[in-house]
């Protein structure tokens, strides 16, 4: 098959949600249907459930099931499917913000009862940030939850969103009895007792059609055909090009419980989801047709195996044909590089994978010298940019707790850093270390894998920041005097960018205020 064909097969996403709206029992209904999996409960949920006190050895466990969960491939009606998974506890939401930089479109899961969750807005903001294409599944219709006009109200106002809904829910809770598919006009029946079955379809627009009024009250049917009327006037109708902008979703009903209503959703996703297109580099936008490799790295899995210190770097393939043991540029290291045992992942399995196309992700097992963001090329020299860093929300001071261990703790902060756990930052003088997170647990996780990884013992200092902002100017001199007049709040990034360590927003706007020509940038990729 040529390399336009398999393109056109792909199609490359995520599935995202708050914790606990659906996103582990989506996935595995979707493998089950797509046949990469047989039985239920094969896919381990890879959310840390302990959440006030972290369970080291529960941490452990979900690093080795999310290495296996975290690429699921399956065939589906011709179309190859790659879904991304992302870890489930928000204090690792920067871990699932950098996956959302190597899918085409995610499938956005949300709870009917609890509506928009925290972490649901801040997921689409980076899909925003990105103009993602978004489609919204509203779970949990067995559930008694929001009327779903005011649901979708819900979804446009905090999410930003423009909506368009292409299946109807009839009743919840007890009295949920189905939902209408909006575009091919036809009634899909719920029927929980059959569990896994899909219930029958009435292929039929006419309401006192005396087979579904065997099912579904009369006054429910007439309040259904009232509710379809004003969905017209109410939602934007239908644009593939709204939607591939990422300024449309479109929203199904259902229960990934009782597998109910996804039928509907990963058709349609497979027709109108998009295959992998551009994607903008330093320089120039990539076409996934161009013939020659180029691809990055978004996500590390690190000592793996603690006698061999491998890792296994995630490899967004962008375009071209990735062939195993062909020699491949690594532009930041300047170097040629071979990769002898790629592996492709099926499901919560891995195998060696001889060739592979846009869109696919494979690991690449290294000993070190590929970090997040990495590009690979033929020996073009770029830099795929859209793997930014986030600001952390709490920053803390690594305190060296045995001095003899000093090189180790240097190279496991280094490392366990670069494996994107959490940033760090170096402060002068004193060379201070400060790590900066989105969440208190990666502290126990920094913690426990710098002792057991590389025997180091460390404490963290609180600091009193709860920002962290990339700085730039035009302005050289403006700038200069605020670095070394603010020296205490300016650290170093990973690449030696300053950024301004913040105790609050309000801080912010009074430096900006001394400081008119220096920008604060949220992400470590901006454009002044
Ligand atoms: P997550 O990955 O987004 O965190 O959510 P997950 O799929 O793990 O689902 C969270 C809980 O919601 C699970 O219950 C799951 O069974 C339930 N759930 C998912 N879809 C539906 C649905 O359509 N209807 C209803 N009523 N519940 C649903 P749990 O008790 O936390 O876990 P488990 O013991 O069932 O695994």
């Amino acid at each position: 098959m040529d390399l336009k064909s398999e393109i056109k097969k792909r199609r490359t996403f995520a599935i995202i949600s708050h914790p606990d709206a659906g996103k582990t029992t989506l996935t595995e209904k979707l493998l089950l249907m797509g046949g990469a999996i047989q039985v239920a409960g094969a896919v381990k949920s890879n959310k840390i459930r302990k959440t006030t006190t972290s369970d080291f050895l529960e941490i452990e466990k979900q690093r080795g099931i999310s290495v296996a969960t975290s690429v699921m491939t399956l065939d589906y009606k011709g179309a190859k499917i790659n879904i991304l998974d992302t870890p489930g506890h928000k204090d690792f939401a920067e871990d699932t913000y950098r996956t959302l930089t190597a899918v085409d479109s995610v499938i956005l899961v949300v709870d009917s009862v609890k509506g928009v969750e925290e972490q649901t807005r801040k997921l689409m903001e980076v899909c925003r940030m990105r103009a993602t294409p978004v489609m919204i599944f509203i779970n949990k219709l067995d559930r008694v939850g929001k009327d779903p006009f005011d649901l979708l109200e819900e979804l446009e106002e905090e999410l930003k969103i423009a909506v368009c809904p292409f299946t109807w829910p009839i009743g919840s809770g007890n009295d949920f009895k189905g939902v209408y598919d909006i575009n091919n006009k036809n009634i899909q029946l719920f029927n929980p007792h059959k569990g896994a079955k899909t219930a029958p379809i009435l292929t039929t627009d006419e309401l006192d059609n005396p087979e579904l009024l065997e099912h579904i009250e009369k006054s429910s049917l007439e309040k259904l055909w009232e509710e379809l009327e004003l969905t017209k006037d109410l939602y934007e109708p239908y644009n593939e090009g709204l939607y591939r902008e990422g300024l449309l979703a479109p929203v199904f009903f259902g229960s990934a419980l009782n597998n109910f209503g996804i039928p509907e959703l990963f058709e349609t996703f497979i027709q109108i989801a998009p295959c992998p297109t551009g994607i903008k580099t330093n320089d120039r936008i990539i076409l996934p047709e161009e013939n020659k490799l180029t691809g990055f790295v978004f996500k590390i899995h690190a000592n793996l195996d603690p006698n061999h210190r491998n890792r296994l770097a995630f490899f967004r393939i962008c375009s071209g044909k990735f062939e195993r043991n062909k020699m491949y540029f690594h532009t930041r290291l300047n170097k040629r590089i071979r990769f002898a045992a790629p592996a492709s992942f099926m499901a919560n399995s891995k195998s060696l994978v001889e060739e592979a196309f846009p869109g696919d992700v494979i690991g690449l097992y290294d000993n070190g010298s590929l970090k997040i963001g990495d590009t690979l090329t033929e020996g073009e020299i770029l830099q795929f940019t859209g793997v930014p860093s986030f600001s952390p929300e709490i920053l803390r001071e690594v305190i060296n707790k045995d001095p003899l261990k000093t090189k180790q703790l240097e190279k496991g902060v280094r490392q366990l850093t670069d494996e994107g756990l959490a940033q760090l930052f170096v402060q002068q003088p004193g060379n201070k270390k400060i790590i900066g997170t989105v969440g208190e647990l990666q502290y126990d996780v920094i913690k426990y894998r710098l002792e057991a990884e590389y025997g180091a013992k460390c404490d963290f200092h609180s600091l009193p920041f709860v920002k962290a902002c990339w700085l730039s100017s035009d302005n050289k001199k403006e700038f200069e005097k605020l670095l070394q007049l603010k020296s205490h709040v300016i650290a170093y990034d990973k690449d030696d960018n300053p950024v301004f360590l913040a105790e609050s927003d309000w801080m912010i706007r009074i430096t900006k205020e001394t400081y008119p020509s220096v920008n604060f940038h949220n992400t470590s990729e901006f454009k002044n």
